[in-house]
Order: C-alpha cells, then structure tokens, then sequence
C-alpha cells in the first residue's frame, strides 16, 4: 500500500508543532503526554531512543486517549514491528530504507518517511510517499532548501525537524509546502527530568497557538 496520506495528514495537519520526545521510564512518558495535550499538543513523537520508549508508547496508547501517540526513530522493520505492537498510531524515521518501506507496505500505520535531498525526494515519490519528514532540517538547509523544492516537487509536504526552534519557526510556516513542524524544545530534557509538567504545559500551549 502506498502511504496513508489522509490519515497522516489528518494527524500532522491538527497542530503546528509535534513534540519529538525521548523518555526515561513509563511514567515519565505518560505525565509528559499529558501535559503536551494539556497545552494543546495532541500528537507526539515518541523517540526508540530509549529502552522505556516501547513501553511508555503502550501505557500512553492505553491512558492518555487524547493523545495521538507516534514511534519515531524507526530504523528497521525490527523497529516498526515493535512499535506497531506497541500500538503507535504513526511512524516516523529519518530516512528511508527499501528494507523499512517494505514492512511499511503491509502495515495501516502510516509512516513519516525521512527525506533531505532532491535525490531521496524523487525516490519517495516513486515510492508513493507525498508527505515527508524533512530531517536534519537546519543543518542541511531549512526553509530555504523547501522553498527551492516547492516548485519541483509541488506535490510533496513537510514536517521539518531538526534545529526548529522558536527563534527559526517562523520561516517554515511562511511555507505553503510545511505542513507541520517538529520539535524538541517543547519537552526539554532538563523539565521533564524534574517532572515540571506546568513548565512543559505552558510551553506547548506557546507552540500550539502559533501560525493562527
Ligand atoms: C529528531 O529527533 O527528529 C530531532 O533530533 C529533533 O530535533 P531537535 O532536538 O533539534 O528539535
């Protein structure tokens, strides 16, 4: 199957900013859900960064129905097997593989394939991919990069991620080929370690009222 593009869209499309996120343990990945859709950020990307990330997805899967609970950092069809067992509702990765759009064809969980040159674009178009996660976007040439491949490739969205930040957010949204971004600073590592859920809240509710 090629890629689920309502369904991705429809999950992507709903807030400005997804949270890419890596967790410590179950419970620190659940309070953290929570307080991302407290302050309007429903989607999140959960990082395989982590050993507690399969489980946290699970138990976020099972007590946070407000969130859309996404696996990101998929490398391999190990990987996306795992985090579809775990019941992730989307995948993302920072590339593509033969190997990993394979076990994405035989899956309903839409995947966010990665994508950072004209060459890996046209390869996920032949793939039947439209909607791309643009990774590492700063560093290999954020929004300039994806306003000079608007035009060649009308057909494709991005999600950046990479180097988005507050300071940088701006210049994506003025892109009509951005659908979303994604982002760290949401969730910064040092909040979360001391369980500072108001500070992540608020700072999600800052992310999730921009571009209108
Ligand atoms: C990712 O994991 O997709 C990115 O590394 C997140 O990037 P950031 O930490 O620069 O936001």
């Amino acid at each position: 199957m090629a890629q689920n593009k309502t369904r991705l869209l429809e999950i992507l499309k709903g807030q400005p900013v997804v949270p890419v996120v890596a967790v410590e343990s179950v419970r620190e990945g659940v309070e953290l859900a929570r307080a991302l859709a407290a302050g309007g950020l429903r989607s999140i990307e959960v990082t395989l960064r982590t050993p507690a990330a399969l489980d946290a997805i699970k138990a976020i899967v099972a007590e946070v129905p407000e969130t859309v609970c996404g696996a990101g950092t998929i490398l391999s069809p190990k990987h996306f097997e795992a985090a579809e067992k775990a019941g992730a509702q989307y995948i993302v990765s920072p590339g593509a593989t033969m190997e990993l759009l394979d076990a994405a064809r035989s899956s309903d969980v839409p995947l966010l394939p990665g994508a950072a040159t004209p060459s890996e674009m046209m390869a996920m178009i032949e793939e039947g991919y439209e909607v791309l996660k643009f990774f590492p976007a700063e560093q290999v040439g954020g929004a300039k990069l994806l306003k000079s491949v608007a035009p060649v490739f009308p057909q494709l969205r991005f999600c950046p991620t990479g180097g988005v930040s507050m300071a940088n957010v701006g210049e994506y949204f003025a892109l009509a080929n951005v659908v979303c971004v994604g982002g760290s600073w949401v969730a910064p590592k040092d909040k979360v370690a001391a369980g500072d859920w108001a500070a992540i809240e608020a700072l999600a509710r800052e992310a999730s009222a921009l571009r209108g």
